[in-house]
Formats: structure tokens, sequence, C-alpha cells
């Protein structure tokens, strides 16, 4: 899995440090116009107390620093120029960022400037409480999987993401949008809760002219539905009519939502005031297979038939954002224009329509649509299979379309155990029962379960030939299996049992493969292919971290203290001592 953590931008970085060098090559020129200072008599240097008694009352002088230029050679290859001051000497910060991989910045601090400096640019979080398969999933409520540049856009026929990660096309990837769902359910635990507006109540609650158009040739009528014991929306606006609208004015909150059946087909559409001057922007939800189309401020999501209830629920600022920023590469173009005002909806078509609301968030809805595609895209085998070829690197064969992935099924049955408790549907603990299925088998059975020197079972991410060892993979898959075991007590759970304890004991064996004495590495490429060690990236070994806090949450050995006390301070420099 790739970039878990925001991470520090790097063109931020570049424009900083440019402007930094630039500093200090005017600072420079300035200093080498005046004299330079000789050496035989330097200019005695007040000290604070002599200042104090001679002139109390005097504005401090700024005082001239006598830096010079020097010649540095390094590792007797290459020279740059530094600068001494005295005994000290600076290289410039350009330069130590690059040998040394570290990160500095010039930040505002009290109203004034400061350097700032830190050997990392990712954040350990801390672990609240024992982690437990119905609470927050590590630190996913800081996660925000829809705004990634990597998902093309979230479907409106499936309600989750779509990637293009591996491929510009854009595909279901099951561990995103298992991401998608966890990130959502934690941030219903963490966040207030959302504020939410009903449109169009029910009659006799509400007074003065109607909220709606309907121009001639249309219809809108309300129904009483005896099988849902409400009253809802019959709508019908055929080709010949503009469509009917209801005003809603919402400038607060983006979030739309409502149920609806099609009798035909047709569309919602929202209007939408942004920040971006001229006319506003509309977004189209259709009733087709289209993913996602964008022409002169008009965005379009199909969002499938709809010819039964369901309820639409979406975030109109992402779904302006990816529409705005379409594109036909790996990347969604970064876009920056906000929705100011949700100024109306558009019905086309005919169906019937209810529970209209804009509100500030909708988590649980999200959630639900990560957790009945979990349901809805289980194959035979109990797995989700990943239909684009992935290549791992120079000496692994690549994975052709329709592999398992161990993280996969891993944050799958962290996703279904959580919506089996909250929902008490029976179909989503089976579905993350089932999801044991490809751990159990070894990789040549198209399993996900190798063996490490013919010992240790390990759950692939990618289950490569040979064997890749990723660590975070591995253990998401344990935390899945973790929480499959709890749920679903003694007698079901008892295989994820097995598996579990047979993965921990494992990863206890096996963790000091990963320690390099200043950080940690990915995956055990080094040992498997003999190649370069493949190091963990800060937000990789910060994710190594979380995770490991989370297992010793519940889980207290030694090794796993150990381990993360010293890991931890790799963060700040700390290495390994030597011999
Ligand atoms: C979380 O979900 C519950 C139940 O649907 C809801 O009452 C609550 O307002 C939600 N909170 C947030 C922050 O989404
Ligand atoms: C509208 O919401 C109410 C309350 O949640 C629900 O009972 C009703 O079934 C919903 N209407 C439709 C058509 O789903
Ligand atoms: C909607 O349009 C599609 C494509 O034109 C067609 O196949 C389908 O039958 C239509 N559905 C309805 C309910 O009219």
């Amino acid at each position: 899995m790739r970039c878990l953590v925001a991470r520090v931008n790097y063109k931020t970085l570049i424009v900083i440090c440019a402007v930094f060098t630039l500093i200090t090559v005017l600072l420079w020129n300035r200093c080498s116009n005046e004299p330079p200072p000789s050496p035989a008599h330097p200019p005695p240097a007040p000290t604070a107390e002599a200042d104090a008694l001679d002139r109390p009352e005097a504005p401090p002088i700024a005082r001239e620093v006598p830096y010079e230029e020097i010649e540095c050679l390094i590792n007797e290859d290459t020279t740059i120029k530094g600068r001494r001051e005295g005994a000290e000497v600076f290289l410039p910060f350009t330069w130590v960022e690059k040998y040394f991989g570290v990160y500095g910045r010039i930040a505002q601090y009290d109203g004034a400037e400061r350097f700032e400096f830190s050997h990392s640019y990712s954040k350990v979080y801390t672990q609240r409480e024992p982690y437990h398969p119905d609470g927050v999933f590590m630190s996913f409520e800081g996660y925000n999987v829809e705004v990634r540049e990597r998902v093309k856009c979230i479907s409106g026929a499936e309600g989750v993401p779509v990637s293009t990660q591996w491929g510009p096309q854009g595909y279901f990837y099951p561990i995103q949008i298992a991401q998608y769902g966890l990130s959502h359910y934690s941030k219903n635990l963490t966040e207030r809760p959302p504020s939410v507006e009903l449109y169009d109540r029910p009659e006799g609650t509400v007074e003065g002219p109607s909220p709606w158009t309907i121009p001639k040739g249309c219809a809108l009528t309300r129904v009483r539905d005896f099988a849902r014991a409400t009253s809802t929306r019959q709508f019908s606006a055929p080709d010949n009519c503009p469509g009917i609208s209801l005003i809603l004015g919402n400038s607060r909150d983006f979030v739309l939502a409502f149920d609806v059946k099609f009798l035909t087909n047709g569309s919602v559409s929202v209007v939408l005031e942004t920040s971006e001057k001229g006319p506003p922007f509309v977004i189209h939800y259709v009733t087709s297979s289209l993913l996602l189309a964008y022409k002169e401020r008009e965005v379009t999501y199909g969002i499938g038939a709809r010819a039964v209830w369901s309820t639409v629920t979406r975030d109109l600022l992402t779904d302006l954002r990816k529409g705005v920023g379409l594109s036909n590469t790996k990347v969604a173009r970064p876009v920056r224009v906000v929705p100011r005002r949700v100024v109306e909806l558009q019905l086309r078509g005919s169906g019937f329509i209810d529970n209209i609301t804009i509100s500030s968030t909708a988590h649980r809805a999200a959630f639900l649509c990560a957790s009945r595609w979990l349901l809805r895209h289980q194959d035979e085998r109990g797995g989700w299979p990943i239909w684009v070829a992935r290549r791992l690197g120079e000496g692994f064969r690549p994975l052709e379309p329709g592999w398992y992935s161990a993280m996969a099924q891993g944050q799958a049955m962290s996703t279904l155990v959580r919506a089996y408790l909250l929902t008490h549907d029976p179909a989503f603990l089976s579905a993350a029962l089932r999801a044991t299925g490809p751990l159990k088998r070894t990789v040549d059975q198209h399993g996900v379960r190798a063996v490490f020197m013919n010992k240790f079972d390990w759950y692939e991410e990618y289950p490569t030939t040979p064997s890749s060892f990723v660590l975070n993979g591995f253990i998401y898959a344990l935390i899945g299996l973790y929480d499959v075991a709890e749920t679903a007590g003694d007698k079901l759970g008892r295989e994820a049992e097995v598996l579990f304890s047979r993965g921990i004991e494992s990863l206890k064996a096996m963790l000091p493969l990963f320690d390099t004495g200043s950080g940690t590495v990915y995956d055990l490429r080094h040992f498997v292919l003999g190649t370069a060690p493949n190091v963990a990236r800060w937000d990789y070994h910060t994710t190594h971290i979380n995770q490991l806090q989370l297992l010793a949450s519940f889980h207290s050995t030694p090794i796993f203290r150990d381990y993360l006390k010293r890991w931890k301070t790799y963060l700040k420099g700390g290495r390994a001592k030597h011999n």
C-alpha cells in the first residue's frame, strides 16, 4: 500500500530552500562588499555586562558578524562553498538537506522568523486506549482517502472510491475502499455530530411560498408510500420539460443526500455557486453507468439505474473537484475551486424522491457504502481479487490481474466486523469469516501465505514470487484477524484465532530483520533477492510504529515495547550504538 500519511509537500520545500538560498546569497554579497576584518585585530566583542554598565538605555547595535567564505572539501571528492565564523564552519542547508535527507524551513514564530529543522517529516500518533474491533481504526480518523490524487472520484453507482494508483483507467481497489470505510467509521466516532438540514418537509410543517418550481409539462405530487410508511414526492419531468427545481440555498454545508427511485431514465442535478467567477457549476447525477464526465462547468456522475428505492449520498465538494480536475493520467489535477452555496436541485425523468438533506458530513453513509461494496464483491474463495497487474520491483515476478492481497483481506475484515457490530446484520460477519480463505492458502495455491525459512507463516500484501514479506500489509492482516477472532467468539472465530497467533509468532521472530539501526525496511527484498534494502520512507516508518502500538495495546510483549521505544528515537535522529 502506498503513502498512508499526508506527506510534506516537496514543492513547498523546494521553494523554501530556493528562498533560503537566495537570502543566503544576498547576505553573502553584502558581507563580501565590506572590507574583510583583519584577522590580526578582530574587533573586541562587546559583552552583555559591559553594555549594561556603560549604556543601559542604548538600543542594541546590530553586530557585524565576521563571516568569511571557506572552501569545503567533501569526502575528498567535490568542493562546495561554506562559511566560517571563527572556529565554526557552516555548510549551506540546501547541501545538508540533500546529503543527510533531512528537512528544514524558515517559519514564522512569535512574529519573527526562525529556521525549523527536523530529522523526519512524519509524526507518530498516540494510541489512546486499548484497541477494540468496534473502535477507531489506528489513526484513520485523520485519513482523507477521497482527496488523494490517485482517487479518480467516488463512484456514483457504488459510492466508493475509484483508484488510478496503478492504471489511469480507474478500477476498484479493495484496500482503498476498506480504508475509505475505516476512515469514515473512525471520523464518525471522533468528530462532532453533523448539522443536518431537511428540505421539502411533509405538508403542514412549512409555511410560505413553495420552494418548488414546476414548469409546464412537468408534474409533482405527494404520494403515500405505504411500504415505507412515509409520504414521498412523485415527479415527472419528461424531455420536453426543462426540469422541476427545488430551492436549497445552503451556504454552510455540502453533503447532499436523498432517497430516490426512478421509473424512467432521469437525473438529479445540483446547481452550485463557487469561488470561481462566472456562471454556477452544475453536478448531474444521471441514471447511467458513466463513471465521470466534465465539460464547461457541468460535472456528470452515473448513479446506475436506481429502479428500486436507495439512498444517494454525495459530498459535493469532492464531486466538484474530482470532476473539474478530471484527467487521463494517474493523478487527478489538483483543483482549488470551493463551493460557496448549494443553490437548487433539479429533477428530470420520472420517479420518486424523498428525504432531501444537506449536512456537514455523512461518515456513517460512506462507511456503509464501503462495507456493502465488500459484501457484494467478495468472490467464492472469500477474496477480493485485484484486477490490475502489479510489479513490485526488479527480481519479483509481476502479479497478474486477479491477485489477492493479505492487506486487502485484513482491512476488509476490520471493515466488515465493524459493519456487523454496528448493524447486527450477520451477512457482514460471515463475509469477514470467509475473508480468511486466501490467508490459509499458499501463494502457489492462489492464496497469500508465504513461509519464511521453512518456519514462519507470513501473509503477503503482494503475493510475489519470490516472497517479499512487506511488513505493514502483514500487520494490517493481523489486525483484521484479531477483529474477526474477537468478534466471532471461540467457536466461529477459531480459525482466525489460529491464523492470528501464528502470525504474531512470526512477527516476534522476524521484527529484528526490519530494523536498520536508524529506521526500518519496507520489506525483506535485501534478504530474498540479495539487493539493496528497501528502506521505508518516514511515513511508512511511522506506520510501522503506529501498527506496533496498536498490537501492543492488547498484546503486551517485551519485543514490541523495546522496538517501539527504539523506532521512535529514529524519528529524531537516534541511531543504534555502533561497536
Ligand atoms: C455517527 O453516527 C451516528 C449514528 O448514525 C450519528 O448519530 C452521529 O451523529 C454520527 N456522528 C458523526 C460525527 O458522524
Ligand atoms: C425517509 O426517511 C425516513 C426516516 O428515516 C424513513 O422512515 C423513510 O423510509 C425514508 N424514505 C424513503 C423513501 O426511504
Ligand atoms: C435507460 O437508458 C438506457 C440506455 O439508453 C436503456 O437501455 C434503458 O432501458 C433505459 N431505462 C429505462 C428505465 O428507461
